[in-house]
């Protein structure tokens, strides 16, 4: 539906659940989430049945299956939430399941493309995120696609024992704009 260089983005599909699964109860993924508990097959029927019925103005809430764009294998993830249309912004969040498809761009690719879908579909103002302060990783993918450091959120999340900080990352539309201006598309179908 929507693309990138590498991905695709599709509505999520009932279909999707056992691969889902596959994945998803994987502590070092789950830890970045920080939902470090297990997921039973109900719990995530239940989120699925909600994401494939998803209004992002009704539910203030959009989720997407991101998909390799050559093999059409499943990947993950990726959603706006918490959507407001009085401020015209966002909360990003992302995740690609299978730990032998991290760090292949993938995840960059994927940004770039729910902004593109934030800002020229939703016609949003603003997208902020919060990751993990040690989640250098998904900071660099998220700086390369367009955010820019905003701020620390101290102590943000209680994890495996400890307190962690969260690092704040935004983007504007104008930011976004100069990039990609109306009638440019991330990647070609
Ligand atoms: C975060 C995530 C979406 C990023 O996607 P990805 O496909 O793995 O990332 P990309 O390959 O597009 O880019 C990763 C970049 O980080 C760099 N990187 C990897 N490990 C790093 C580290 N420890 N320190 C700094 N940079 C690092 C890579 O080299 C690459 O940058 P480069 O292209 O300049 O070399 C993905 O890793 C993921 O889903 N992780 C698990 C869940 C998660 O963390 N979700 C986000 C929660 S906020």
């Amino acid at each position: 539906m929507y693309h990138g260089e590498l991905v695709k983005l599709r509505a999520l599909e009932m279909e999707d659940l056992d691969i889902i699964l596959k994945h998803f109860n994987n502590l070092e993924l789950r830890q970045y989430l920080a939902t470090a508990w297990p997921m039973s097959r109900n719990a995530e029927r239940q989120w699925l049945e909600r994401a494939t019925t998803m209004n992002p103005w009704k539910d203030g809430e959009f989720i997407l299956a991101i998909e390799d764009k050559k093999t059409n294998e499943f990947l993950g993830s990726v959603s706006l939430f918490d959507i407001s249309k009085q401020h015209q912004r966002a909360e990003f969040g992302i995740a690609i399941h299978n730990p032998d498809n991290l760090g292949k761009g993938y995840g960059t690719d994927t940004t770039k493309v729910m902004l593109w879908v934030a800002f020229h579909v939703l016609g949003l103002n603003t997208v902020f995120l919060l990751t993990l302060d040690s989640n250098k990783r998904a900071q660099r993918a998220y700086e390369k696609a367009g955010f820019k450091y905003a701020g620390i959120f101290r102590q943000g999340s209680y994890m495996l024992g400890k307190f962690h900080d969260f690092v704040i990352m935004d983007v504007t539309k104008d930011d976004f704009m100069e990039q990609f201006p109306p009638g440019s598309e991330v990647g070609q179908p």
